[in-house]
């Protein structure tokens, strides 16, 4: 079956945002490591930050804003949103992005009732408030009054079509690739050969997505991919599909493919989608392109040539590779 709307790519690229402002380095955040690029990646640095940049008053942080207190006045309702936008939990258009701000709260465990509380909340959020910076931080209080204790450690930031076009380019450089490589991958072509096995699996490390010994992080993916809307099922299905690959002994490179890239293809991730809705059971074989769910990755028409003959031997080393690469380059 040759279905390849293949986009790894578009869950690697399929956002379109400004990151410009995330280079600000106005106070002290470690440097960005090579796992992570994002600088902001806790809520009190984004706190810190959207202080500065909206020029609030700053004893407000530890009279107010440390203590947990976020009352409904103009600067501290555009404060929130200024988190939410740096921590990329919220967007003006599409509100509240559950699974990422989900991440910075730690339910009490002994609440049995914070899902329902916060869902409740959010629900009672009227359209007809229409001012982003109202709606951000009723949303916000939603998860800050109902879903649980504050987490201030460092969390997963999703990445921006921007952030990951950089990470693209930069595994294009680091294993000497042809960089009209770059045009075909962020086409959301990801032909079977070594070079965009390896490829492959740099962006997964780089993104923060991916690690040689736990493979994919179903947790980050998760919270990558927007359109992925029934959790419970996205990690059953992906954590089957990961599992499967995983049973074979692969070399780094065609790992990170076959597990990164086979089970993560938008093809996949419709799929995901679509059982939502569906509840009949269905193979991962049997992939049927009905009409996309409402908020699915937009898909591109993009067609790979089907060559299953040139699947690569799954002996090859990274090394073998790496040389021939830089043979053919130097
Ligand atoms: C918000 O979401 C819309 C729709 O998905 C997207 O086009 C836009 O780029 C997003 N904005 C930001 C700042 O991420
Ligand atoms: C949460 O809501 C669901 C459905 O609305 C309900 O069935 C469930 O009992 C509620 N849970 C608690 C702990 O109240
Ligand atoms: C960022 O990198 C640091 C150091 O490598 C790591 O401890 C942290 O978990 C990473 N955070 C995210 C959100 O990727």
């Amino acid at each position: 079956m040759c279905s390849n709307r293949s986009a790894f790519g578009l869950l690697l690229l399929a956002w379109l945002a400004s990151v410009t402002i995330l280079s600000v380095e106005a106070y002290s955040t470690p440097p960005p490591t090579t796992s992570n690029c994002t600088a902001i990646s806790t809520f009190d640095a984004a706190l810190q930050e959207c202080v500065i940049q909206l020029g609030i008053a700053p004893e407000r942080l530890d009279q107010e804003y440390n203590l947990l207190l976020y009352p409904a006045d103009r600067d501290t309702m555009c404060l929130v949103r200024c988190i939410g936008v740096l921590l990329r939990f919220w967007n003006d258009t599409t509100g509240l992005r559950e699974a990422t701000i989900r991440q910075y709260y730690e339910p009490a465990p002994e609440d049995q009732d914070y899902q329902n509380r916060t869902r409740s909340c959010l629900a009672a959020l009227e359209p007809s408030v229409t001012d982003v910076c109202e709606r951000a931080h009723r949303s916000f209080l939603c998860y800050h009054q109902h879903y649980g204790y504050l987490r201030r450690t460092d969390r997963y930031v999703p990445k921006t079509p921007l952030e990951m076009k950089q990470i693209q380019q930069d595994c294009v450089d680091v294993y000497g690739l042809d960089p009209a490589r770059l045009n075909h991958y962020q086409d959301g072509q990801f032909p079977d050969d070594p070079e965009t096995q390896c490829f492959v699996r740099c962006v997964g490390l780089r993104a923060g997505l991916y690690t040689d010994r736990d493979g994919p992080n179903i947790d980050r993916m998760y919270i990558q991919c927007e359109s992925c809307a029934d959790e419970t099922l996205f990690r059953a299905k992906a954590g089957e599909c990961i599992a499967a690959q995983r049973r074979h002994k692969l070399s780094k490179c065609t790992a990170a493919y076959r597990t990164l890239y086979h089970c993560f293809r938008d093809d996949q991730l419709d799929l995901y989608a679509s059982l939502t809705t569906a509840a009949a059971a269905v193979t991962t074989t049997t992939t049927t392109k009905k009409s996309t769910p409402p908020n699915a990755i937009p898909a591109l028409s993009v067609r790979k040539p089907c060559d299953r003959a040139k699947l690569s031997p799954d002996a090859w080393q990274l090394e073998i590779i790496l040389e021939g690469l830089y043979n053919r380059k130097h």
